[in-house]
């Protein structure tokens, strides 16, 4: 094995094993942005990311980012920085005008179409909501807002592995009471609920809840998606982090991505710039203190993306109370 490979492969971070037996890196790339960069700067950042060691990517139908990651995937193999597509975990997610029972497995397929891959690792319903096949990805009408039919599309979700499409299926912006309704007709139980979660929104009621019941949660915004569209400074810029980060000789990011590894959490955190890539894998070999963790505990939390888009007064969810069934 050349040098440079050994070197990649000791940098590789954590693995966790899921309900359904398979192996998920705790950390992931997120691959969303807005905007996004041309095509071919997206691939050559993913190949960046594979390169410093990253092994697991988060993309979704919705986020333009799929061929992109698929070309990466592609050269990665053709250049040897990895030897087979097995080493990677690849998420993808069903985006809300398919979720309904008979659009999943076409979705999927278009999905592994656009990466040019074979299976997906992990596969996620990426909302409890139903939009109108055919309607705007994100500018939809409210009235084309549908009631959503969680059996059906979980039914549909289970077909996907049992046809070898995705190894683990999983969840994404799910309740507990939303869970607790999926885990009634389930004969997969979800691997993953990937949800908002980071220091300014600890997600405190749905963490134990889903440990207890063996689905692993995976934050998304670790870092409240600081600078991005639909981002905040509550996380980056946040005094209590701040000092923590300055007595530890770390870095702000660092010490929230920690945080959410100490919770038993796995993370996807978005960066193209590779410092800041190397910089967030380095969280491993040092730990935030009891003390450091109470202190965490005591800032103010607020929920920063609400999802009023998939609110409306006639709607399946009238408020965004609904939405997320009060934890809000
Ligand atoms: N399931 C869902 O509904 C859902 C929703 C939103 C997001 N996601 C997933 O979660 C991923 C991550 O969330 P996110 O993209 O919203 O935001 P995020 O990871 O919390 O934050 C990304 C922002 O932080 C900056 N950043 C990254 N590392 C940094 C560091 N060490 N120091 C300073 N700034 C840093 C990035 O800029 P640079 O790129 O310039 O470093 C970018 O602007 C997404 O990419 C997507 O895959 C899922």
């Amino acid at each position: 094995m050349p040098e440079t490979m050994e070197k990649v492969e000791q940098k590789i971070p954590e693995i966790v094993v899921l309900n359904s037996g398979h192996k998920m890196p705790v950390v992931g790339l997120g691959c969303a942005a807005h905007p996004l960069p041309p095509l071919e700067q997206l691939v050559s950042t993913f190949i960046d990311a594979m390169e410093i060691g990253y092994r697991h990517f988060d993309t979704a139908a919705c986020y333009g980012t799929e061929e992109a990651l698929g070309r990466a995937v592609a050269k990665a193999l053709e250049i040897g920085l990895i030897k087979s597509r097995d080493e990677l975990f690849i998420t993808s997610k069903l985006w809300c005008t398919d979720a309904d029972h008979d659009l999943v497995l076409p979705a999927l397929k278009q999905t592994l179409g656009k990466l040019g891959l074979e299976y997906l690792d992990l596969y996620l319903v990426h909302w409890p909501v139903r939009v109108k096949h055919g309607a705007e990805k994100f500018n939809f009408a409210k009235d084309e807002i549908l009631p959503f039919d969680i059996h059906g599309t979980w039914q549909a979700m289970e077909e996907c592995t049992k046809l070898g499409l995705t190894k683990s299926i999983g969840l994404s912006n799910f309740t507990r009471e939303k869970i607790c309704k999926l885990l009634e007709i389930a004969t997969i139980p979800p691997a993953v609920n990937q949800v908002e979660m980071n220091v300014g929104w600890q997600q405190r009621k749905l963490v134990p809840f889903a440990k207890e019941r063996g689905i692993r949660i995976c934050a998304w915004s670790p870092l409240a998606s600081y600078g991005g569209l639909w981002g905040n400074n509550a996380v980056m810029e946040n005094p209590v982090i701040k000092d923590i980060a300055a007595s530890k000789s770390k870095s702000v990011a660092q010490v929230a991505l920690r945080w959410i590894y100490q919770q038993g959490a796995s993370f996807v955190v978005k960066s193209f710039n590779k410092e800041r890539m190397k910089q967030n894998l380095q969280i491993f070999d040092w730990e935030l203190t009891k003390e450091e963790m109470d202190q965490i505990l005591q800032i103010p939390q607020r929920r920063g993306f609400a999802g009023e888009v998939f609110v409306h007064p006639t709607g399946p969810y009238k408020s965004v109370e609904e939405l997320w069934d009060g934890d809000i």
